[in-house]
């Protein structure tokens, strides 16, 4: 497999595990790879400085692992503190691992259609907000060590109801969600931004939960291409090296995402492709990208899952129109809104790509940890910059931080009614809906977001707003 002319050194690989939580990956998952591959254990509790002491001691140049929510703040710190060592998937990119209310600010950011969605740390904001919108919604817990299943995930039918569950369940934040009704959902995995397999999830009859685990079917056959270009762009957009995307085909026919993640259920077989993705990202050129044709889980997903669970390393011939019908892309083709297409043609439309290599941090803490940095006193604060990279090239590259910036109720009412035609009782409407660090945020990363959910609103008021807050911060200077 492995060209022998090249003999570049590779980087040293280490499996990033943590004790209690199942693993993704383990060497079988590298098979081929020829140097040693370490691991390196998380043992929770003070395990911080050990856990760096270790990987240095081993040297490793790329740490590859999953990590899981209760842990991800802990591993953003420990990630600053080996500058050195390339995590993969990057901090950045497992972002949404963490919550609820990552993804959404992810989706926020890059503009990802998923459903309208609101997030409260000031209780009585979301307890207002109830009073005065409208039903059905859904509530989830954002953050938990065991998310999964739908199991906090209610609907509720009436303000009365909505408050209830709160009262019940002290979920911080809030956070709710306009109901979607829905057909069924897609889950798609991709690697290189490429589709590998996707399949339907449908509720069971006259259920809204689409989770296959409460019962519900799921099947391979006819994901639409406009779904798979949705997914597509989220895993772009995360710079995944792998990807999972739950996208929910509503009754209005639109495609909206509902979570997506770098951990998932994944067969071996498709952890295998992961793993080769990677040598092939880690080696230049020395092992080869797979070649994992668009669709092939509508042929595989015949199989029972017993079997699937078992099958490994599984290879495709690439597409030659002249051998004769050796190949399935060959023969069949596909309805899209673009036409009929055949499969071959659809896959070139679909390439594994190599993901960006990047050293600047697009969520750091400071700015976006808002569960631990919520409450704290309003202030303007001047984070951490990040270590510089010694002896390497992108030392020059400063890495600089943005500064976070928090303000007094005060402050904001004065900003808001800076604004020409946004009197006192406007600013107070529209702090009615956000709060002060809420604003901030909506302000840098999207203030459309104040237009949908302030109905007078209108778009001559945001570009002055910006306005008026990029003078204000350039005052703080
Ligand atoms: N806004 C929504 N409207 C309607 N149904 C939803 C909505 N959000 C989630 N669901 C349903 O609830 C299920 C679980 O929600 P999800 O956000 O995936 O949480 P988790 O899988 O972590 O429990 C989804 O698969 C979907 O069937
Ligand atoms: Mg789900």
């Amino acid at each position: 497999m492995a060209k022998k002319k090249n003999n570049q050194k590779l980087p040293k690989l280490g499996m990033l595990y943590l004790d209690y939580v199942l693993r993704f990956f383990d060497k079988s998952n590298f098979k081929g790879w020829p140097d040693k591959i370490e691991t390196v254990t998380y043992h929770w509790k003070n395990d911080k400085d050990r856990f760096i002491k270790e990987v240095k001691r081993k040297k490793i140049d790329i740490l590859i692992g999953n990590i899981p929510a209760t842990a991800y703040e802990t591993f953003r710190e420990i990630a600053r503190e080996l500058p050195n060592v390339q995590f993969i998937p990057s901090m950045d990119t497992q972002f949404s691992n963490k919550s609820k209310e990552n993804v959404t600010r992810f989706a926020w950011k890059y503009d990802i259609p998923i459903p309208k969605t609101y997030i409260f740390y000031d209780k009585s904001k979301a307890e207002k907000f109830i009073d005065k919108t409208e039903f059905p919604k859904i509530i989830k817990k954002s953050y938990g060590p065991s998310n999964y299943g739908g199991y906090f995930v209610h609907k509720v039918d009436s303000a009365q109801e909505a408050h209830n569950l709160l009262a019940q369940k002290k979920y911080h934040p809030v956070y709710m969600q306009d109901f979607v009704p829905m057909e069924a959902d897609v889950r798609v995995m991709l690697i290189g931004h490429k589709p590998v397999c996707a399949f339907w999830r449908r509720a069971p009859e006259g259920e809204w939960l689409t989770n296959t685990s409460q019962g519900g079917s799921m099947d391979y056959m006819d994901v639409p291409k406009e779904l798979l270009d949705l997914a597509v762009k989220v895993s772009k957009a995360a710079n995944a090296e792998y990807w999972a995307c739950d996208v929910a085909v509503g009754a209005d026919g639109k495609y909206r995402i509902l979570e997506c993640a770098t951990a998932f259920a994944a067969f071996p077989y498709i952890r295998d492709w992961i793993g080769q993705y990677l040598m092939w990202k880690f080696s230049n050129g020395r092992f080869p990208k797979p070649n994992i044709p668009l669709y092939n889980w509508e042929e595989l997903g015949k199989m029972d899952p017993s079997v699937l669970r078992t099958l490994r390393y599984i290879t495709f011939g690439r597409y030659t129109p002249s051998y004769d019908g050796a190949y399935f892309l060959d023969k069949k083709v596909r309805e899209t809104q673009e036409g009929e297409m055949y499969l071959h043609e659809l896959d070139a439309l679909y390439p594994m790509l190599m993901t960006e290599d990047r050293t600047k941090e697009e969520w750091p803490s400071e700015k976006w940890n808002f569960q631990d940095n919520y409450g704290h006193t309003v202030r303007k604060v001047h984070a951490q910059s990040n270590p510089k990279i010694k002896e390497s090239d992108e030392s020059a590259e400063a890495q600089e931080q943005e500064d976070m910036i928090e303000l007094t109720e005060k402050k904001v009412k004065k900003l808001l009614t800076s604004v020409e035609g946004i009197g006192k009782k406007k600013a107070e409407q529209i702090m009615d809906r956000f709060d002060t660090t809420e604003l901030v945020h909506t302000l840098e990363t999207a203030p459309h977001k104040i237009m949908e959910e302030v109905s007078w609103f209108k778009k001559k008021f945001m570009k002055k707003l910006v306005k008026e807050w990029e003078d204000f911060k350039e005052k703080l200077k």
